[in-house]
């Protein structure tokens, strides 16, 4: 709300136009985090595409957050099939919980296939708005006994001051480029909206912020994308674009999980598709449900 000069809108001009080169040189460096305490990530999910999983842990494609014994909280644009311009089916995904090596399934390990999915149909991909969606696990987490390694988050319902250092996590690209086969984590930090808009202008919009260092050095990155940022305990971003990974003056953004918490509450399992803000939209949309069932 601060900063809205004309500086702001040259600064977007320019950015549109290197992002998608920029992004493609990414420098490659959860870029410079340490391996994730199992103690401190239980909520971590990895989400996978079940065509490519046969060999178990390839399929990762992104990450995301337990936030109710059968339901987890991830971005939009990982439900998203770019090739195909289409939404994924909820039944080409599974969610694996409780494992830090994408590779092993261990004691506590649960595969989950997905029953249903949901995001708002305002969600771009061109700008990124409202990148935030919600899986309904068929297995899930078992009721009425306590898991070692897995445990649902809570959601933050207020903003987090500039300056709060937080963590982000996920099986996303490290330095060396590739995927990790392990979970890690790094500390980023929030950075005032301000900020954020002299990174990227106008391309921040309502319901995004930016976390990270201005120096750069360390970030999430590719892979990570739909996984937890989470400040004192609480799920407070959801991790969703960047210029790059790590680079100095363009950190993280993220989807802010208090500005979108009263559709993440609302949503439930027994629904169809898709979900939208609006009510003209909602009826199309179910309407579109009931005939594409
Ligand atoms: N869009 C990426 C993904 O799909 C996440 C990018 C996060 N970028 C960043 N610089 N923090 O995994």
């Amino acid at each position: 709300m601060q900063l809205r000069g004309l500086l702001l809108i040259v600064l977007v001009i320019g950015f549109e136009k290197s992002y998608s080169q920029s992004d493609s040189k990414l420098d490659p460096r959860i870029i410079n985090g340490v391996e994730a305490p199992i103690s401190r990530t239980k909520f971590q999910v990895s989400i996978r595409l079940k065509q490519h999983d046969r060999i178990f842990g390839r399929g990762h494609i992104c990450g995301g957050s337990l936030i109710g014994p059968n339901k987890v909280l991830t971005a939009a644009h990982c439900l998203y099939n770019t090739d195909r311009k289409r939404y994924r089916k909820a039944k080409e995904f599974i969610v694996v919980m409780g494992t830090q090596n994408r590779f092993s399934r261990v004691n506590g390990t649960i595969v989950s296939d997905v029953t249903s999915i949901a995001y708002t149909n305002s969600f771009s991909l061109d700008t990124m708005r409202d990148d935030v969606g919600v899986m309904f696990l068929k297995t899930g987490l078992p009721a009425n006994k306590t898991h070692l390694t897995v445990s649902p988050i809570v959601l933050s319902n207020s903003s987090v001051a500039p300056g709060t250092k937080c963590q982000v996590s996920g099986w996303g690209k490290t330095s060396q480029g590739l995927l990790s086969t392990d979970l890690m984590m790094t500390n980023v930090s929030i950075i005032q909206q301000g900020v954020c808009r002299t990174s990227y202008g106008n391309g921040i919009v309502e319901g995004m912020f930016c976390a990270g260092s201005l120096l750069g050095g360390t970030d999430s990155c590719q892979g990570d994308s739909g996984g937890p940022l989470v400040c004192n305990n609480e799920l407070v971003g959801i991790v969703s674009w960047g210029n790059g990974c790590a680079q100095k003056g363009f950190p993280g953004v993220y989807s802010n999980v208090s500005y979108y918490r009263n559709w993440i509450d609302s949503r439930n399992a027994s629904a169809p598709v898709d979900y939208s803000f609006g009510f003209l939209s909602l009826s199309f949309t179910l309407a579109l449900g009931i005939l594409f069932n």
